[in-house]
């Protein structure tokens, strides 16, 4: 799978999002060293931080089925936003935790590619690249 059909698997799990909160539905969609594919959307709650977010599903569903490396994971938010989503703090951790090298966001029917280091230390400044 290429980097445009993982942005566009990413962008359609986006739909199975449960957000009646945020009304933000983000979807995950990553692949293993394996060459598995796993996706992921937010799940959010009435409590607001037993919500989970997309890339956390995917990884979830990833590891508690064998795999034990991620390669790449890309990143959609479908509704309208004023800034591409890239991954909280918490999913960060967690993808680091298993490898992850690349990172896509998608975002307004466009996509970027980021290598992990450039998104792990995000301090609210990093730019939507050319
Ligand atoms: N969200 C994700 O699923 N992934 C991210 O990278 C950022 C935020 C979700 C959590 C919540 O359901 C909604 O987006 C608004 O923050």
């Amino acid at each position: 799978m290429n980097d445009q059909e993982l942005a566009n698997l990413a962008s359609e799990i986006a739909k199975k999002a449960y957000a009646p909160y945020s009304n933000f539905r983000v979807g995950a969609a990553l692949i293993t060293d394996s060459g598995n594919i796993y996706t992921g959307c937010n799940i959010e709650n009435v409590s607001y931080p037993a919500t989970v977010c997309a890339e956390d599903v995917a990884v979830v569903k990833a590891i508690s089925e064998g795999e034990t490396k991620i390669d790449i994971l890309a990143v959609s938010c479908i509704d309208a936003i004023d800034e591409p989503i890239f991954p909280c703090g918490i999913s960060r951790q967690r993808m680091a935790e298993f490898g992850v090298e690349d990172v896509i966001v998608v975002y307004k029917g466009d996509f970027k590619k980021y290598k992990f280091d450039e998104v792990l230390p995000f301090d609210n400044k990093i730019k939507f690249k050319d």
